[in-house]
């Protein structure tokens, strides 16, 4: 056991209190964060005159020896510490001596972890953006490729009405433009700098805390120190917007699990994402698709749990804070994994267009193009929806579509029609004529595939 608080203890702590408290086991993973914020903090301390140039110097030469040997392998964070930062100053103190002792001045734990997983969590942010801009540049180009690929759009998991693969995907490519813009906002939001809050109440020493904010990369200082070592509402921001990337990939999974059914056959998941059957040979599973769906539940989870663990904390540090590292890496891992993994999905699909025109063709996904023919022969719209509806009841009796229709009967539900009601309904019609903005038609969808891949090139 190696604590950096032994001082007014005349016991030892209790084994197992120990290891309940201990937090290394997880907060190893910011030990890179840790070094680079004391780096920071006996820089900014040096300039103040806190310590000697000399001192500073020592101190930093200490700390990168400690990163490129943890780095190396040489050096192991074990067990034995309570937690990184313990861990970090006793490796200090062994390395250089007594001046390792100095690295604490004007600082806390509660100030240090603070920043420490700020520091982290920024990291985290970028690279979950980036994995959310490759799933946009792979849905762009599938987009591009399938702006006349028709299949039927859906409401009630019915047939509605004809759209296209580009048209369908480009609904997916808004949600993750969005959770990009979340990331970047939790960011500004985020990234003020804690450090110099002390352990709730700043501390007397003459810290420049505008500097060791500029020296990290944030935009100025937090404002009040309570709140500095109190605050976690940016993982809750950030546990709820990958909640929320988990339900657009979740539903999007749902959507793979049934176009990859027999039932459909719109898609076939590669054979490198698919898993077979311990006992049905003909089995080729969409697995992948079905895991995500399902862990969308622990990173919902973790939202929850962080929210309850904060409801009941008084100002300023508790120790349930401490809870905040495991949900949040674990949502973390979970939520970039799954990006990763169903990016890797969607860009080796095989997509079955014939099908998907066929399904589209023999749902009467275009009966409400029949009725806007009829309005367009000065027919009131309630009227024309009733006359529709008996042709798609005659239709049902005789199991045919309504393009297999003669015009005799046509003719015979309604006399306003004609020749040219083929024409009105057919697939490619009904798709194209739909060119208001957000629309499937074609040009419609060639406009917006433009501003999107604008925006992709902006990297707004
Ligand atoms: N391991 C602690 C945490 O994760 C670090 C802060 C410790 N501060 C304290 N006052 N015990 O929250």
């Amino acid at each position: 056991m190696a604590q950096l608080w032994g001082g007014r203890f005349t016991k030892e702590t209790d084994q197992l209190v120990y290891n309940f408290n201990a937090s290394i086991s997880f907060d190893r993973r910011f030990y890179e964060q840790d070094i680079r914020g004391s780096i920071a903090h006996v820089t900014m301390l040096a300039k103040q005159g806190i310590l000697t140039g000399e001192e500073k110097e020592k101190i930093i030469g200490g700390l990168k020896g400690i990163l490129s040997d943890v780095e190396n392998g040489s050096l192991q964070i074990t067990s034995e510490y309570e937690d990184i930062h313990s861990f970090v100053e006793a490796n200090l103190i062994e390395r250089i001596g007594d001046t390792g002792k100095k690295l604490h001045t004007g600082r806390s734990r509660n100030d240090q972890v603070a920043l420490d997983m700020k520091l982290y969590i920024r990291d985290e942010i970028l690279a979950l953006d980036k994995l959310l801009k490759d799933m946009l540049e792979i849905l762009i180009k599938l987009m591009e490729e399938h702006t006349e690929t028709y299949m039927p759009g859906f409401t009630h998991l019915q047939k509605a009405q004809p759209i296209t693969l580009a048209h369908h995907l480009g609904a997916y490519f808004e949600m993750f433009k969005r959770d990009r813009q979340r990331m970047k906002d939790i960011y500004g939001r985020m990234n003020y700098c804690p450090l110099g809050a002390g352990a709730l109440a700043g501390t007397t020493y003459p810290l420049d805390r505008e500097y060791t904010a500029e020296l990290l990369g944030f935009a100025g200082p937090t404002l009040n120190s309570i709140d500095s070592v109190s605050d976690r509402d940016y993982l809750i921001e950030l546990l709820s917007a990958m909640s929320t990337v988990m339900m657009h990939l979740s539903r999007f999974s749902e959507e793979v699990i049934i176009w990859n059914s027999n039932e459909y056959q719109f898609v076939e998941v590669d054979d490198a994402y698919s898993t077979g059957s311990s006992i049905m040979p003909q089995k080729k599973n969409p697995d992948i698709a079905e895991l995500v769906r399902g862990k969308t539940g622990r990173v919902y989870g973790a939202l929850m749990s962080l929210l309850t663990t904060m409801k009941g904390i008084p100002l300023a540090y508790n120790k349930d804070m401490q809870e905040d590292k495991e949900l949040v890496f674990d949502a973390i891992d979970t939520t970039k994994g799954c990006l990763a993994l169903f990016t890797g999905m969607l860009a080796s699909m095989k997509f079955n267009k014939k099908q998907m025109e066929n399904s589209a063709k023999n749902g009467f996904t275009n009966a409400t193009d029949a009725a806007d023919y009829l309005v367009n022969h000065g027919v009131p719209f309630r009227d024309a929806h009733g006359i529709v509806g008996q042709l798609v009841l005659y239709c049902i009796e005789k199991n045919i579509a309504l393009d297999d229709m003669t015009l005799e009967e046509y003719k015979a539900i309604s006399p306003v029609f004609e020749e040219d009601i083929y024409q009105a309904i057919s697939m490619k019609t009904c798709v194209e004529m739909r060119n208001t903005i957000g629309a499937p038609g074609k040009a419609a969808m060639e406009q917006v595939i433009a501003w999107e891949k604008d925006y992709l090139a902006e990297d707004k």
